[in-house]
């Protein structure tokens, strides 16, 4: 008797360790979803972070990248853009408000905006603030900066919005002189 008792403890056992196996999987299977979230592959974390070579820009001349899936412009201003710029008086802007990454809770003059003390370089997002067109660049507009078409905002020579429906200043994203010329964005 013992003979056909064995191969039935035997089997048990077998089908047991089975299913804790299997449950194993599965824990380990919900699990992953998560720690892959937390640790992006290196595909992302190349993106959240470019380096853009701007020896070629010219004064007076812009690079649109693109970053995070949203075209960045980084213009090279003339001494008359830079003038222009921070000739405004701060009661003129109706966003009065930085928004510049790099300088939290800073007000709107164009020392705030600029990536550099001189102010030779401005590196905005090129989404209009209003419903998120691309403007256009190079002087455009009345203010001499960016005009986007699609409902008539106005944007200054230091992306700050000046006259139409666009809320606020052109966000200016982390950035930051790697060497001369070399500006990293985030
Ligand atoms: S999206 Fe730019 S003005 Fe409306």
């Amino acid at each position: 008797m013992s003979d056909s008792h064995d191969p039935e403890g035997t089997r048990r056992d077998f089908l047991y360790y089975a299913t804790a196996g299997a449950g194993a999987i599965t824990t380990g299977a919900a699990v992953w979803p998560l720690i892959n979230q937390m640790n992006p592959s290196a595909d992302v974390k190349a993106l959240a972070s470019i380096r853009v070579d701007v020896s070629g820009v010219e004064p007076g001349t812009q690079l649109t990248v693109k970053w995070l899936g949203k075209p960045v412009f980084i213009r090279r201003r003339t001494e008359d853009e830079i003038q222009d710029a921070r000739s405004v008086s701060l009661s003129e802007l109706p966003d009065g408000t930085g928004r510049n990454e790099n300088i939290p809770d800073s007000d709107a003059a164009d020392e705030n905006r600029s990536l550099d003390a001189a102010g030779e370089w401005l590196v905005m997002m090129g989404v209009c603030t209003h419903l998120g067109c691309v403007p256009l660049g190079d002087g455009a507009g009345e203010f001499g900066g960016w005009f986007c078409p699609c409902h008539g905002s106005h944007y200054d020579s230091s992306g700050r919005i000046r006259k139409g429906p666009a809320p606020q200043n052109l966000p200016v994203p982390v950035a930051s002189f790697v060497d001369e010329s070399t500006i990293k964005l985030g």
